[in-house]
């Protein structure tokens, strides 16, 4: 079923007491009943969020994960590992992990691969850079992304699957997709995903829109008919914006 996500990706910010800080002011929040709400802290509070909301109904995600279940990839972390602390979310094939740490279409299909054998569910990353808009290749390119990276799945595992449209111009540089922009994009990867599956599945499937949504912009993207909420970087840290934008819809 599609569901409403505002889904927080914190990166590489909070350390142990700005978590702690969070957490306490987010359990004081009267969450709406009809949107999940999820928060990605590091790596290194993942136990401690999870573990204090346990009674709370968000979910704990995890940033990364990597391609295999154990063994000699220093400093990496599995989904088994995830998995034993409770943690059954994790976002895969952020436009910052694709850039910066060289992770390919096909890395990540193998990312995507062994989270869905570990019944994790999967927030899959796509997007588009100015240049590739500019020379507009931004439909193809979102298309190769998703056929590379997520199509090897079957059909069944895509009730574990949520797509984030992020293009990378619009991370963290305050400039959004228009809403426009944002609904043509949706519904394009609705209509590949109708095309490679089933239109139930792709009716099925919550696409979330990222890329600089903030309190003053959330209505107009989440209104939009193929947008199902928001993967938020910058406006997730603080609970004060952020429960602005999970009220948003
Ligand atoms: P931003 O980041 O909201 O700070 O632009 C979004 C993301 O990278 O997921």
């Amino acid at each position: 079923m599609r569901k409403k996500i505002v889904a927080g990706n914190w990166k590489m910010n909070h350390d142990l007491a700005q978590t702690e800080m969070f957490l306490v002011d987010l359990k004081k929040q009267v969450l709406p009943e009809e949107v999940t709400v999820m928060i990605a802290p590091a790596f290194t509070n993942l136990n401690h969020a999870f573990n204090s909301l346990r009674e709370h109904p968000v979910t704990v995600a995890a940033q990364n994960m990597h391609q295999n279940n154990n063994g000699a990839f220093t400093g990496e972390v599995s989904a088994e590992m995830l998995k034993s602390l409770g943690v059954e979310t994790v976002i895969i094939g952020h436009s910052e992990r694709r850039a910066q740490f060289n992770e390919t279409n096909e890395i990540l299909s193998e990312k995507v691969k062994t989270a869905i054998a570990n019944k994790m569910t999967v927030i899959f990353c796509v997007g588009e850079e100015l240049e590739e808009r500019k020379q507009n290749n931004h439909l193809k390119l979102i298309e190769s992304q998703l056929t590379e990276g997520v199509f090897q799945q079957p059909e069944t595992a895509w009730k574990n699957i949520v797509i984030a449209y992020e293009p990378v111009w619009a991370i963290g540089t305050g400039e959004t997709a228009t809403p426009q922009q944002a609904q043509e994009m949706h519904q394009h990867i609705r209509t590949v995903i109708a095309n490679k599956y089933s239109k139930s599945t792709a009716n099925d499937v919550s696409i979330l829109y990222g890329g600089s949504v903030k309190p003053n912009n959330a209505s107009e993207i989440f209104n939009q008919p193929d947008v199902d909420g928001g993967l938020i970087g910058g406006a997730s840290l603080e609970v004060e914006s952020f429960m602005k934008i999970v009220n948003a819809f």
